[in-house]
């Protein structure tokens, strides 16, 4: 039987669950999924980052000690994940005591073999990476992840001799060209390499940091964070004795983002060697989920809760959104707003329409049962068996090269060649002439055909809908029973069986005035709720003159003002600023039109024109918010319309 192992990054305990833990683990879960649809017995692993300064510093910050603060965080990612439809076979925490044990086993093994030793060092350290960072990757004297000051420390420490690995690495990554993907990250990889590595820094005094694991041939020094998180991947199939290690280690896998992967990339491969372990087979590395804004961390206010997410729109639809988006490898955006155009698009046109639209065929002509193949096949039927075999074909290819988009694209053309079928073939025009029954039979046979093989290849990407589909198709299989092998063929109903027709499985989002003012409201709350700052209150980055200077702003004179219909905070306005422009505002909650009339405002004259409920607005009008209120802002006394406000 065939093996398959994933891991994802376990998590720092300082910042709860977001969108980027969510996809990181969300893509390990289809992918394990997808091998066990495969027939292998799988294992997937995430778990919890809980030493080092990092989580030391956020404990106290709460008052709290640092084990309670990794419980309680460590925690909230258990819950999460179930909730996100991820089934996980182990959740590690590297405050566990097996890990602990591993940690110390490798570290003395390693020193044992000459491969740690004890030097002073004097180097820019920063906090936040608890990390010494040399000249060559500094910039500015800041650290070139967190832009803070980094500090001058002297420590004497234990050393890794990473150095000398660099030959090894590079010759495995070239003979191994697959081992990193896609391919830009192994090339990057292989970059850091063309520089002299190098020895890896691996403990820190415990006088100064205690939250750790001591050092098993020095008590007075705990492990570096990242000496212990990696191990992790070790010790959760109970290396060096266990079945599990001999089982799953050859076929190991990790799936990261593109931030850790020098220590996955090297600090990693390099201590496997040196503990006289094989190299992992896979390093799968992903880009970046960012907002409008960009990065999208913590620090920056700018974090998408996952469970919010799925509390709206549903685990399911969420899950399809993330892996539908994002090209593997590749950053990509996050939008509310796109994920409920893909919700009313995909899931509730496509694959909704054309579940609900067979079963009510099936219902009407056939009294609900499964009819037979009971004609020749057409060149339609061929065409649309076609792209069910392509759908497969690439779910086969893709997935364990994490190419869900593809494989998803892929299913979706032939879930509109089937839309497209029913069309084209009509079957209500068929039911008209008892001649074409046979016709008919075949035709409504195809399309639920088509709907089962599309519900065992959605299985991994979204369990519940895969589940409900196969229920109400009359096939009473769970959906991590599903063999590709048997459950994906062509022909695997059974002629007679019941179906069952049942609600929409995706209702539309709706997306008029009201929800998109809702959207658009809790995007702006969502990007900045975490520590309870409101938007307005993020702080803005300083900006030079010239910049300020690009905002072309004016006075402008309003000439009329009507509400928008349908809208509660839209008023259409022409305003005069040497020229008559149409702007969309939001203030119609705060200020009547009547009143608008004859006033003076501020505008931003050179903003991108934009369509707000299907009108055009070429313009911003400038506005203060005071507690409920919203204030105009005006020139001291009436100005020429169109002066420039400099
Ligand atoms: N504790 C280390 C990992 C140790 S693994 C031996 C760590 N933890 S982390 O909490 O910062 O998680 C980093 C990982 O979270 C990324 O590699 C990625 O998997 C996920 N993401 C966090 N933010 C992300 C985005 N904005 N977008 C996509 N994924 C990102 O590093």
């Amino acid at each position: 039987m065939n093996r398959f192992y994933i891991t994802t990054p376990i998590y720092y305990v300082n910042a709860e669950p977001h969108i980027g833990h969510a996809y990181t683990t969300i893509i390990a879960d289809v992918v394990n999924r997808y091998h066990k649809m495969m027939g292998s017995k799988t294992f997937f692993l995430t778990g919890t980052d809980e030493h080092g300064d990092k989580i030391a510093q956020a404990a106290r910050a709460c008052g709290v000690t640092p084990k309670a603060y990794a419980d309680r965080v460590s925690g909230l990612f258990r819950q999460t994940w179930p909730k996100l439809g991820i089934e996980n076979d182990k959740f590690i925490r590297t405050t566990d005591p097996e890990h602990v044990r591993v940690v110390q086993y490798v570290l003395q093994k390693v020193y044992d073999a000459g491969e740690i030793y004890f030097s002073t060092y004097k180097g820019h350290y920063c906090v936040g990476c608890e990390r010494f960072y040399t000249d060559r990757e500094m910039v500015d004297g800041k650290c070139p992840d967190h832009d803070t000051p980094l500090v001058e420390r002297e420590e004497a420490n234990y050393f890794f001799r990473m150095s000398k690995y660099q030959d090894w690495l590079i010759d495995h990554l070239e003979k191994n060209p697959d081992c990193i993907r896609p391919e830009r990250y192994r090339n990057e990889v292989l970059a850091f390499l063309r520089e002299p590595l190098d020895d890896l820094c691996i403990s820190r005094p415990a006088e100064r940091l205690d939250w750790g694991i001591p050092l098993p041939f020095d008590s007075n020094y705990v492990t570096y964070v990242w000496f212990d998180a990696l191990l992790n991947y070790l010790s959760a199939l109970g290396y060096p004795e266990a079945e599990g290690y001999r089982e799953f280690w050859p076929v190991a896998q990790h799936v990261i983002a593109k931030d850790i992967l020098k220590p996955h990339g090297i600090y990693w491969p390099a201590m496997l060697k040196a503990a006289g372990v094989p190299m992992y087979q896979h390093l799968n590395v992903h880009g970046y989920w960012k907002t409008e804004e960009g990065k999208m961390s913590k620090s920056h206010g700018t974090v998408v809760r996952p469970l919010d997410m799925a509390s709206v729109y549903g685990t399911e639809a969420f899950r399809y959104f993330l892996l539908r988006e994002m090209v593997f490898g590749l950053d990509a955006n996050f939008s509310e707003q796109a994920l409920v155009q893909r919700i009313n698009a995909d899931l509730a046109n496509d694959l909704g329409n054309l579940f609900s639209r067979t079963l009510a065929m099936t219902e009407r002509y056939f009294e609900g049962k499964i009819p037979p193949f009971a004609s020749e096949a057409e060149a339609m039927d061929k065409e649309l068996l076609g792209k069910v075999d392509n759908a497969r074909a690439q779910f086969q290819e893709e997935i364990p090269k994490l190419g869900f988009h593809k494989a998803l694209m892929a299913l979706w053309e032939c879930i509109a060649e089937a839309n497209r079928y029913i069309d084209y073939v009509a079957p209500w025009s068929l039911a008209k002439d008892p001649t074409l029954l046979k016709r008919l039979q075949t035709v409504i046979r195809n399309l639920l055909e088509v709907n089962a093989i599309v519900a065992v290849l959605i299985a991994p990407f979204m369990p519940e809908t895969a589940s409900k589909m196969l229920t109400r198709l009359g096939i009473d299989k769970r959906p991590q029973d599903l063999r590709l092998s048997e459950d994906g063929c062509w022909a695997r109903l059974t002629e007679g069986t019941k179906v069952e027709k049942g609600q929409s499985l995706f209702p539309r989002v709706e997306t008029g005035d009201k929800n998109r003012e809702k959207v658009e409201k809790r995007e702006q709350t969502v990007k900045s709720v975490q520590d309870g700052k409101k938007p307005e209150e993020t702080k803005a980055p300083l900006i030079d003159i010239d910049l300020f200077r690009q905002v072309d702003l004016r006075v402008g004179l309003i000439k009329a003002a009507e509400k928008v219909p349908k809208s509660e905070k839209l008023v259409k306005l022409i305003v005069d600023i040497g020229e008559q422009r149409q702007i969309v505002a939001g203030i119609a909650k705060t200020h009547a039109p009547e009143d608008l009339v004859g006033k003076q405002v501020v505008i931003v004259a050179n903003l991108k024109p934009a369509k707000l409920m299907g009108i055009e607005s070429h313009g911003m009008v400038l506005a203060v918010r005071d507690a409920n209120d919203l204030k105009l802002i005006v020139p001291e006394a009436k100005t020429a319309p169109g002066g420039r406000i400099s």
